[in-house]
């Protein structure tokens, strides 16, 4: 089947995660039709809201072909992949296995379907160690662990698998997603948690101490700056992605992030203004591979797509998580399947 100009199901691997799920929910609230694919290891099937989920592995070609066909699925947005830097280290094998041989088979099922528009979650790992910032879309890209080289190993396939089956895909390097659905139905969920802002929150709770690696970095305080990007202001420049290709518009590629660097005792002072409480926390040596400084430059996707960012403050990131946790002290956990 050939997808053409139709606007079809989108069909949103990876939807029960973190980010997937917030894409998920504004592609319906779009009015788009949506079938959620995950196998669940990371994800949660209240996260997927009710929405038509199909438990299955991105390296099940045949049931990816299956799914497709049944669903009249037009496009694809490829959240699914394992995202832990430190474990993606110590295991490129798995990493390699489920986020390059995982998309492989997405695309691989794309091709034997007729589905030619892909949107692809990548991230700032692709880059390395910035030789200067903001980084823009054509900075040198020198990944620095496995989990970086598996998402540029699948950013180069794109452009031949666009050769020779006609996917066009855009894909979307996203700095650090943050914050939670505003209207509290979805947040950030992940077992054990590595991102700042959860964990600043459970430390706030008296729940775990926070570590915090590396207080010597050539920043003004000391601690690694990042640029904090909203996830449901993420889910936006999906929708924006998916419209442009359906629009017929080229493959690119664009970085995701407000543009705006925040330290980690930034974020630690920001924790303490929204949630009136202190983050216990210890200072431990610096982690191998952390840059001292990654912010996006959000220029193109302005300019290209219109995004804008609506919860750009920091304290409003937080505070959106701050509500999802107080709703939800144990998550997903506390919520009906
Ligand atoms: N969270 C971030 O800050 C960030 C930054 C840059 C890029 N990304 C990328 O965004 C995407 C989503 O990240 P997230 O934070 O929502 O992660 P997440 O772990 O919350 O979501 C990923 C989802 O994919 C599913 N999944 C993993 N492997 C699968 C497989 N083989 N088959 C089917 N489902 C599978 C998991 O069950 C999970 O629900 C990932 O591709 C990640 O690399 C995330």
């Amino acid at each position: 089947m050939q997808s053409g100009g139709r606007r079809g199901t989108v069909l949103v691997t990876g939807g029960a995660g973190y980010i997937g799920s917030h894409a998920a929910k504004a592609l319906a609230a779009a009015g788009r039709p949506v079938v959620v694919y995950d196998n669940l290891s990371e994800g949660h099937r209240q996260a997927a809201l009710g929405a038509d989920l199909v438990v299955g592995d991105t390296q099940d070609v045949d049931l990816l072909r299956s799914v497709i066909a049944s669903r009249g699925v037009t496009a694809v947005m490829h959240f699914a992949a394992w995202a832990a830097v430190g474990e993606s280290v110590r295991d490129p094998a798995g990493y390699y296995a489920n986020n390059v041989d995982g998309t492989l088979s997405v695309l691989r099922a794309m091709a034997q379907e007729g589905v030619e528009r892909f949107i692809f979650s990548s991230t700032c790992a692709i880059f390395g160690e910035p030789t200067e910032v903001p980084l823009r879309e054509d900075h040198p890209k020198n990944p620095i662990n496995a989990y970086g080289e598996t998402k540029l190993t699948i950013e180069r396939a794109l452009p031949h698998f666009e050769r020779a089956y006609g996917i066009r895909s855009v894909c979307l390097r996203y700095f650090n997603a943050a914050g939670a659905d505003p209207d509290g139905q979805l947040g950030e969920d992940h077992h054990p948690e590595r991102h700042l802002i959860p964990l600043a929150l459970e430390a706030a709770l008296g729940r775990s101490p926070l570590q915090l690696f590396g207080d010597n970095y050539p920043t003004p305080d000391g601690t690694c700056q990042r640029d904090y990007v909203h996830v449901t202001d993420l889910a936006q420049a999906h929708l924006l992605a998916l419209e442009a290709l359906e629009a017929g518009r080229p493959s690119t590629a664009y970085n995701l992030g407000n543009g705006r660097p925040h330290s980690v005792r930034d974020v630690l002072q920001a924790v303490t203004r929204v949630t009136g409480r202190q983050v216990p926390h210890s200072v431990a040596p610096r982690r191998d591979g952390d840059p001292a400084v990654l912010f996006a430059s959000n220029a193109r996707i302005h300019a290209e797509l219109g995004w804008q960012p609506r919860f750009a403050d920091l304290d409003v990131i937080i505070d959106t998580a701050w509500q999802w946790l107080q709703a939800h002290p144990r998550k997903y956990q506390d919520r009906q399947a």
